[in-house]
């Protein structure tokens, strides 16, 4: 169950959270991870050090020529690239009458367009090759709006739902799938870096509204996204999972 020996998976926003975790997790079931992430110590392509597992690439994903380099790297090195993870991503909490135009395109910038793009140079290379799997990070905010998360972190989430459907219904035909994951308050960098000036009972209220009565850990969302890329997740494709304790049901 769920082996990936040999398989070749790209990972974006690798060097935390649940990029970091579901990178773990894949190479602890066979797989050579390329984890890209803009908080990766830059460097030349000629130094990369691709023996290593994860290989650690600092790359912007709102660059779309770094995104198309890295398919073409890759794809020269390892001649395949199976699985595509689009984790990188920001989160805001500005209230809605304060966010500028500064910060929605900044957000939209790497949690749309990168996605976007990561997915358009993927899906050239998987139809190639005939098969490959593609695994997005939405958010429950991107379903119901912002509860804490800003408007434009969650609007873009929500795009980020919408494009998933499309790539699954381009992709389908040439035998490659297509998931999202709509977490809610995993216990990241992300969601520490939020929560830090705020007192307990601000977090133990977070924790109590879900049904499950806690966060989520990274490693539950990266056993889903293992499961979505894995051959035993076949049949779907164009699907978002919730991982959010049962905050919605839907
Ligand atoms: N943690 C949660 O509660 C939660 C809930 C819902 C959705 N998500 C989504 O899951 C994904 C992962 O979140 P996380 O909690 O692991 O966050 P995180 O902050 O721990 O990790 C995100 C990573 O993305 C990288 N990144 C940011 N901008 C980038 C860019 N321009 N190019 C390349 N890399 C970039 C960061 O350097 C960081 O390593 C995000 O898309 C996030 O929106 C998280």
């Amino acid at each position: 169950m769920l082996n990936f020996d040999g398989k070749v998976v790209l990972i974006t926003g690798a060097k935390s959270g649940i990029g970091a975790t579901s990178a773990e997790l894949f190479i602890k079931q066979g797989a050579k991870v390329i984890g890209v992430d803009i908080g990766f110590a830059p460097s030349g392509y000629d130094e990369i050090d691709f023996e290593k597992n994860p290989v650690q690439v600092h790359l912007d994903v709102t660059d779309l020529k770094q995104v198309k380099e890295i398919i073409n790297i890759v794809k020269e090195r390892f001649n395949r690239i199976d699985v595509v993870v689009n984790s990188a991503g920001i989160l805001t909490t500005t209230p809605i009458l304060e966010i500028t135009e500064e910060q929605w395109d900044r957000v939209f910038a790497i949690n749309l367009k990168g996605t976007f793009f990561m997915c358009q140079a993927a899906l050239k290379h998987m139809i190639e090759k005939k098969g490959g799997c593609i695994v997005n990070l939405s958010s429950v905010s991107g379903k119901i709006g912002g509860i804490m998360a800003g408007a434009d972190y969650s609007a873009s989430k929500a795009a980020v739902i919408c494009l998933t459907k499309s790539f699954a219904r381009a992709g389908a035909v040439h035998g490659i799938r297509v998931n999202c994951i709509a977490p809610a308050a995993i216990h990241t960098p992300m969601l520490e870096k939020y929560y830090k000036d705020y007192p307990e009972e601000v977090l133990k209220k977070s924790m109590e509204s879900k049904p499950l009565k806690r966060w989520g850990e990274p490693i539950e969302v990266a056993s889903t996204i293992v499961f979505l890329a894995s051959r035993e997740a076949s049949y779907i494709t164009g699907e978002c999972v919730d991982v959010n304790g049962g905050m919605l049901m839907d």
